[in-house]
């Protein structure tokens, strides 16, 4: 069996190349930045491991021997799903590497953002040390934290923020009171963005999400607001946040998910002075990025020995069948 590593940021991908010759399965690498880069990369491959590039129809027709997709992370949105499931392609990924690396990364974005520590670090190596350089400071403990999404990020946001905020509501219409934690109640949409002091985005971006966060639902937020976005940055109306920085109620934002990726050099988000931005790196520490790639590489061995991948998304077809698209 041979598979094709599509593209990766990592330094390497000895890990990745270990586990595969210890599995007997031939590993080939390539940096695909589009569906063509990869039909070409991919022939007599059955699986791919993806970071990027993006996975669609068109290379499932192209290359029917890809049986099996793995992405490294937690979300899938560069596959095509229904695309998978059409040609009877098993799609994986690997969710629970990095809970705790995001949460923290968006706690510690949302705190910065409250406390004004961009705008401080900035002042003072201008030369400015005074505490009301960089504004008024409200109480945080006075504060309501709102979660919009309250999967396993959201749930690991809501606990390790507890103590420091008065209160926590979160939107998620998809999970039942029960899977509510005691401390985090329950809210619509519009009152999420009504009542939220400072609000973080864990949804995963699908077609219903897109664009979620836009003019309207901005201007609901209360004076002062900062919005923080560790999960895609297709979820906001970019040119809508500018604006609700510029002249609405908006104080601060915090994104480490843009949608573009890497910025264009000239992007207003990156130079905005009341932006903080991280390189998509909310999920990262030494031993999350170790994890996420063990696991992702491992789907596909898991496949090869037993028929499916320790992380289903999409189930495909037998390992024996081949990947004519199903009426
Ligand atoms: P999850 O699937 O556990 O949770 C997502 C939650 O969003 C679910 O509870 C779901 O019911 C809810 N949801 C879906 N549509 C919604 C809607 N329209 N309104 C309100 N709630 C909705 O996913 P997890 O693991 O918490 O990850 C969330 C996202 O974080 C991923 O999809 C991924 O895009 C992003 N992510 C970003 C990373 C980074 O490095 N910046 C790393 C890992 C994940």
């Amino acid at each position: 069996m041979r598979i094709l590593i599509t593209d990766y940021d990592f330094p390497d991908v000895a890990l990745e190349e270990e586990i595969y010759r210890a599995a007997g399965i031939e590993c080939k690498t390539a940096q695909c930045r589009s569906e063509d880069d990869v039909i070409q990369a991919a022939q007599g491959c059955s699986g791919l491991l993806v970071q990027y590039a993006p996975i669609n129809a068109r290379v499932f027709a192209a290359r029917p021997e890809i049986r099996i997709v793995s992405r490294y992370g937690a979300g899938f949105d560069t596959i095509h799903i229904d695309d998978a499931i059409r040609f009877g392609v098993w799609v994986a990924n690997s969710p629970d590497y990095g809970v705790g690396e995001v949460a923290t990364h968006a706690l510690g974005l949302t705190l910065s953002l409250l406390r004004h520590l961009h705008l401080y670090s900035r002042d003072v190596r201008a030369g400015t040390w005074h505490y009301l350089s960089a504004g008024r400071l409200q109480r945080v403990g006075n504060l309501t934290l709102g979660i919009l999404g309250l999967g396993r990020i959201g749930k690991r946001m809501a606990h390790l923020a507890r103590n420091s905020f008065a209160r926590i509501v979160a939107c998620d219409p998809y999970i039942i009171d029960g899977d509510f934690p005691s401390y985090v109640q329950r809210c619509s949409l519009e009152e999420l963005f009504e009542v939220s002091n400072a609000l973080s985005l864990h949804v995963p971006l699908n077609d219903e999400t897109r664009g979620m966060v836009n003019a309207s639902l901005l201007a609901r937020m209360p004076e002062g607001s900062v919005l923080v976005n560790t999960a895609r940055g297709a979820l906001v109306n970019t040119s809508d946040l500018v604006r609700a920085l510029d002249d609405g109620p908006l104080d601060g934002a915090g994104l480490d998910v843009l949608p573009q990726e890497p910025p264009a050099p000239d992007d207003p988000v990156v130079a905005h002075p009341r932006i903080l931005c991280t390189p998509h790196a909310a999920f990262y520490s030494v031993e999350a990025e170790r994890e996420l790639r063990r696991k992702a590489a491992q789907n596909l061995v898991q496949w090869a020995e037993r028929g499916r991948p320790a992380y289903v998304v999409a189930a495909g077809a037998s390992r024996a069948a081949s990947a004519a698209p199903r009426s």
